[in-house]
């Protein structure tokens, strides 16, 4: 008898934490993401990912243009999670850019909380109108 409360108990205390777990699994993939993020790509795209140019539209002296900024303020979230993801795995330099790509050098969860990190940045409508549109 004893046993069966104890597996009764078991059930009741993870049904517990089953109900807020989503968002602790979403809080640490948003921490992994700015952990990666500031090893990987802060160097460019700014702590915050706030963009280290001024104006981000204007090319450099090099005649490329800066980074841009990731935090909703810019394009990023025009684009879906797949083609962000490519960007990331690929890089720019196909398409005339010059971001490297991290394909290799970052594991799927790593690439994953990245997205999470970033679009958490975002103004909460933004966010909205992003997962209305493709999620
Ligand atoms: C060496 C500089 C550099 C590093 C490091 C870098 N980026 Fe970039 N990133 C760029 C540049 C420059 C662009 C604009 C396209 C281009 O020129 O390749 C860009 C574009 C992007 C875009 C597309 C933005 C848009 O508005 O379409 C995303 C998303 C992105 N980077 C994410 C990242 C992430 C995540 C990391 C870290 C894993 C990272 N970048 C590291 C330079 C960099």
């Amino acid at each position: 008898m004893k046993k069966i409360t104890i597996i009764f108990a078991v059930f009741i205390l993870s049904g517990c934490f089953d109900s807020d777990s989503s968002e602790k699994v979403a809080a640490k993939s948003i921490e992994l993401g700015e952990n990666t993020f500031n090893n990987n790509c802060a160097v460019c795209h700014g702590s915050g990912a706030k963009g280290l140019a001024k104006d981000w539209k204007k090319r450099q002296e090099d005649g490329n243009y800066p980074a841009p900024p990731l935090n909703g303020t810019a394009h990023a979230w025009h684009h879906s999670p797949e083609v962000l993801l490519q960007t990331i795995n690929e890089g720019g330099v196909e398409l005339g850019g010059w971001m490297p790509p991290f394909k290799s050098k970052l594991s799927d969860e790593e690439k994953q909380s990245l997205l999470d990190y970033i679009q958490n940045l975002w103004p909460i409508e933004i966010q909205q109108k992003y997962n209305d549109r493709f999620k």
